[in-house]
């Protein structure tokens, strides 16, 4: 139901359009996404080319990037003292002022969204149709957060009291959204915020809080800080005068960190190893084609995607699902976010370690149904891969790989399928193609994970519509899962205001 509208056409300064043309006729007081980009439009797709073009040579953020690098503990210092030093000011400013700084940066998004694009996909690889969604998310934080700050305020119950300082370290998969999710709540609820992008997202972090400083944050509220994943970072996040820390990324990482600062708030969003359970009741058109694309959408680089697909009775024994995921998936083009006719992008940094070896050897009893093959010199350039014959409790069925792998495991019943998909240490997403009504209500109930997806894909999660978080392994310390109604009040003291009880 998106409206088609001509990108191009999106400016900014004095024709700022107002806020609203971005979306739907608003339903009054509901909150509503913003649509992404239509590119079935000549228009937006002449838009989408002039960024292709761009995006080989593009520099974006790299003057501000630069100039955020430190390499001393002492920096460190200093940052946390200017940030220290400048939050009381923001944080005494009305709520709706900060959250009218919010919305303009929502429409500085929405006028800049060509250059989002250009430098997520020139650094990360990020292909625009993937980028696309991340900028109308991003948007979605920034406009949803500053609502809920202002619904948080006018609770006369509750006297909240914002956290001095917050430490926001995003990943590089999500580029644009997750870093703008990170920034915008806690900066909304009068949190000063030190942003520490990911090494292979830093240009595209750098050009996010330039945006957010001109929309009206100030400079000394929002510092970005390229510190290096050494003492110097260790530095930064054990320092006592951090009030918390939002993480997303690796659980190793977040648990290295909690090490380090124990006592530290921490909101993490981790690991997943998420599954997508096909029964014989599934459409299985659809089943396949939801499966392809949530393993292999950023080449599988997302948390969210699925690494498993466990078929139950029937599906497990005849050829056509089979045929039909590998058809979907070899039919995949892959290419660098240069090349328009590529669906499938690239992986951040040439197959090393784990992955490397997920993408070249097989398990136990486990066999290529799509062998990963590398297509250039770079190494960051592979086909989909599918393997099957996963067998419950092996290395593949329990290890997060983070690329573009898909495994395949049988399951005689639904009950065995839900036992294999709930057998990981982790709990994120997790998906369920069946088109019996039974069996969806069974698997709802016995699913430990926290977002759950019904004959869908089990990627794009949706600001306010479908909040995002995870379960066992795929969170610490989440208390609240973002882009949803609680998530602010747990980044704030929240006391109870009613004085006559
Ligand atoms: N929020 C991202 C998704 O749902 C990770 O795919």
């Amino acid at each position: 139901t998106h409206r088609t509208q001509d990108r191009a056409a999106e400016t900014v300064g004095d024709a700022l359009p107002e806020l609203g043309s971005e979306v739907l006729p608003a339903v009054p007081g509901r909150f509503v996404n913003t649509p992404d980009t239509d590119l079935s439009t000549r228009a937006n797709q002449e838009w989408a080319e002039q960024i292709t073009h761009r995006i080989r040579t593009s520099r974006l953020g790299q003057a501000e990037a630069d100039a955020a690098v430190i390499s001393t503990t002492d920096e460190v210092d200093a940052a946390i003292r200017r940030a220290l030093d400048a939050q009381p000011a923001w944080a005494a400013r009305p709520v709706a002022e900060r959250a009218g700084v919010l919305r303009r940066a929502a429409q500085l998004y929405a006028a800049r969204r060509d250059e989002l694009l250009e430098v997520a996909a020139s650094e990360t690889g990020k292909m625009l149709e993937q980028g696309d969604p991340e900028v109308s998310e991003g948007m979605d934080f920034l406009l949803f957060y500053a609502d809920q700050m202002e619904a948080l305020e006018a609770q006369d119950d509750l006297a909240v009291t914002p956290r001095p300082l917050t430490l926001v370290t995003p990943p590089w998969n999500f580029p644009i959204a997750i870093p703008t999710g990170g920034m915008a709540a806690p900066l909304v609820t009068g949190s000063a915020v030190i942003v520490k992008p990911a090494p292979q997202a830093r240009r595209t972090g750098a050009v996010l809080v330039r945006l957010l400083h001109e929309a009206g944050v100030p400079e000394d509220v929002l510092i970005l800080l390229d510190a290096p994943e050494n003492e110097v970072g260790q530095a930064l996040v054990s320092d006592e005068r951090v009030d918390q820390l939002i993480l997303t990324g690796a659980y190793d990482t977040a648990s290295l960190f909690a090490r380090w600062r124990p006592g530290l708030r921490i909101k993490a969003e981790t690991s997943g190893k998420n599954a997508i359970i096909v029964t014989p009741q599934a459409d299985l058109d659809l089943a396949a084609k939801d499966v392809a694309l949530s393993a292999f959408g950023h080449a599988g680089q997302k948390c969210s995607a699925a690494s498993l697909v466990i078929t139950v009775g029937s599906v497990s024994r005849s050829r056509r699902f089979r045929s039909q995921l590998a058809d979907a998936v070899l039919s995949l083009p892959v290419g660098y976010p240069t090349d328009p006719t590529a669906q499938m992008g690239p992986i951040i940094e040439p197959a090393a370690g784990k992955l490397a070896a997920g993408l070249t050897t097989l398990g136990p009893g486990e066999q290529w149904l799509s062998r990963p093959v590398q297509l250039d010199e770079t190494g960051r350039l592979w086909s989909p891969g599918v393997r099957e014959g996963v067998r419950e409790g092996s290395e593949y069925h329990l290890t997060e790989y983070f690329g573009p792998i898909l495994g395949i495991m049988h399951a005689d019943t639904l009950d065995d399928a839900i036992r294999m998909q709930n057998g990981t240490a982790y709990g994120l997403t997790a998906g369920l193609h069946s088109l019996d009504p039974d069996e969806v209500a069974h698997w709802t109930a016995h699913v430990e994970a926290g977002n759950l997806y019904v004959n869908r894909g089990i990627t794009g999660a949706i600001v306010e519509r479908q909040a995002f978080g995870g379960w066992k392994r795929s969170a610490i310390g989440q208390t609240a899962k973002a882009g949803g109604p609680n998530y602010l009040v747990h980044l704030v003291d929240a006391a109870d205001a009613r004085t006559d009880r």
